[in-house]
């Protein structure tokens, strides 16, 4: 089963940073998944809340604030302050920390109000590093990922949330049926994997960060599990 460091080693070290990234390689970690939000000036950068104010010194709204506002602040003393100085990073600088072997799974999220077509963005950045056979795209919004699908040799992960009747169905049927089903962990047993993987399609869930869970989902055929502790299994 694969392990993916759930916003990099985000147990160890403050979530969405280079710091949290480069600890989860450090670790060994062969997969890592990370959110990325658009700037008020069209930069992308890494950061799962839409507001600033949990994860920052800052306070407001991501899409409402410049890049080289956000280059002040802080986002790792929230955490501890060991970390303090790390920064929202932005999008380019994250992809920069992989090595060639690690899978990258994006995770595009999009506020409330957010009109532009950010997945296009970071489509075209992930081509233009040359990092698309490593990189799974993956979001909430349907929509989005139903544009990147339009782009040949791309790969999705379908983010859903809740107990849906016929989550297989809803795939097919939209066209959505393209690499993985990404499952809430609250949501996920054997028949939901037996039916995903009749369809061809992996099934990762998020967040897994008790080895109990961990093992029972390895034992049920999950595929992969997002969770804050890449050492999660280990003995
Ligand atoms: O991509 C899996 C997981 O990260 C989805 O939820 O809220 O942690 O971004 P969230
Ligand atoms: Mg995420």
């Amino acid at each position: 089963m694969e392990i993916i460091a759930h916003r990099g080693a985000s147990g160890y070290a403050p979530e969405n940073t280079v710091a949290a990234f480069k600890k989860a390689v450090c670790m060994g970690a062969k997969s890592v998944e990370f959110d990325v939000q658009m700037t008020k000036d069209g930069q992308l950068v890494v950061i799962h809340d839409y507001s600033l104010d949990r994860t920052t010194t800052g306070a407001g709204m991501v899409m409402e604030t410049t890049y080289d506002e956000l280059k002040e602040l802080d986002a790792g003393s929230w955490y501890s302050r060991e970390f303090a100085g790390e920064k929202v990073p932005l999008l380019s600088e994250v992809l920069s920390v992989f090595p060639s072997d690690m899978t990258i799974n994006i995770e595009i999220k999009k506020a409330t109000l957010e009109t532009r077509q950010v997945e296009l963005d970071v489509y075209q950045l992930v081509k233009d590093m040359h990092l698309l056979d490593q990189v799974i795209f993956s979001s909430f919004d349907h929509h989005c990922l139903k544009k990147l699908l339009n782009i040949e040799g791309i790969r999705v992960g379908v983010l859903i949330s809740s107990a849906m009747i016929e989550p297989i169905t809803y795939l097919m049927k939209n066209g959505l049926n393209n690499y993985s089903l990404n499952q809430n962990a609250d949501f996920i047993d054997e028949t939901f994997v037996k039916n995903a993987h009749a369809k061809g399609l992996k099934v990762f869930s998020y967040t897994v960060n008790t080895k109990k869970i961990g093992q029972y989902f390895e034992s049920i055929g999950v595929d992969g599990i997002f969770t804050n502790y890449p050492d999660l299994l280990n003995d």
